[in-house]
């Protein structure tokens, strides 16, 4: 009998585990299975049970950009060495812990920017022009009775924006282009030709639309406060692309009940999909379910580079989009 030529090692060594911890797109979710052993952490029934199984042997996690992720989770994944999140916003990772372990985190700026951009543009057009008002009135067969109500012309208002980042510059650019003015603040004032405010409520005072496009996190949690509402004043609406934690929502809530603030446009929310009860009657607010990314060129695109950072970090090669801090 001659040896067994039977293989030991299979021919190619095994896809990489990865735990898949949001909902995901088809088009994301269908590639990733295609190419790693996927764990849906989002789906299981039993969570602490697949991360007894699987936890030893989990690689890699994706999430959405705003899924949570608590360190407990991370703690039992001792083998992770990355997570790349479906989103430009990670302020659900915990970085200084990723930092401390080693851990690569990587997201999807760029890809989206001209998308969030736009629905600022839109929510400032329809809380401004009162678009979504004057579509009821159509739709309820008002305007065969009376005229549509005369609202305020946007060209020379002034819109100031909280984070003059990829996405704040994006909506400068095309409020500009209105013949909007722009100020904004943010950490330090940039090489840009719009007038810079060290201080958010002195910017909230001088402005008709305060528009939210800072990242979200513990650095600016409830950063618009009530102090801050009661600046941007009767003459302002506030409108919100970024992250619901950076807003005080019951003190945002309040200022509109209260007639402190003229109108607020909200894509996003403090505890998405629950939105604060009042906000549903109040007829100077537009609320939008988070779509700020929703198109679907942009959704494949951000899919497509959230993958790509697995694949390049699974093949030893340079990150696509490490997150800054991690850089
Ligand atoms: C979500 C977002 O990520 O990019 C972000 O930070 O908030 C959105 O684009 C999207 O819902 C996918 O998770």
């Amino acid at each position: 009998m001659g040896r067994s030529t039977q293989r030991t090692q299979p021919l190619t060594p095994m896809p990489p585990e990865i735990i898949i911890t949001a909902s995901l797109p088809p088009f994301l979710y269908e590639p990733l299975k295609a190419d790693y052993r996927c764990d849906d952490y989002y789906a299981a029934a039993d969570k602490p049970g697949l991360l007894a199984a699987q936890g030893a042997t989990i690689r890699g996690l994706v999430q959405g950009g705003g899924t949570v992720t608590p360190i407990s989770l991370l703690d039992a994944l001792p083998a992770l060495e990355i997570i790349s999140v479906f989103g430009v916003g990670y302020d659900g990772v915990p970085v200084d812990y990723c930092r401390r372990r080693g851990l690569k985190v990587t997201h999807t700026p760029d890809v989206l920017t001209d998308d969030v951009a736009d629905v600022a543009v839109a929510l400032i057009l329809m809380t401004g022009r009162g678009f979504v008002r004057a579509n009821r009135f159509v739709h309820a067969g008002d305007w065969l009775k009376r005229g549509p109500e005369l609202t305020t012309k946007l060209g020379g208002r002034t819109v100031g924006i909280l984070g003059l980042g990829r996405i704040g510059k994006a909506i400068a650019q095309r409020v500009s282009a209105m013949g909007m003015h722009v100020a904004y603040t943010g950490r330090k004032p940039q090489d840009v030709p719009y007038r810079f405010f060290p201080d958010l409520k002195a910017l909230a005072e001088a402005v008709d639309f305060l528009v939210v496009a800072c990242p979200g996190g513990p650095a600016t949690k409830n950063l618009v406060d009530a102090g801050v509402l009661a600046a941007l004043g009767k003459k302002g609406t506030l409108v919100n692309i970024a992250r619901g934690s950076i807003v005080d929502e019951p003190a945002l809530v309040k200022a509109l009940q209260e007639g402190v603030i003229k109108g607020a446009g909200l894509d996003v929310f403090a505890d998405e999909p629950n939105i604060p009860q009042p906000l549903y009657a109040m007829d100077n607010v537009v609320l939008l379910p988070h779509v700020g990314s929703a198109t679907r060129e942009t959704r494949q695109a951000m899919g497509d580079l959230c993958k790509a950072n697995l694949d390049a970090w699974f093949a030893g090669k340079p990150l696509l989009t490490l997150i800054p801090e991690l850089r």
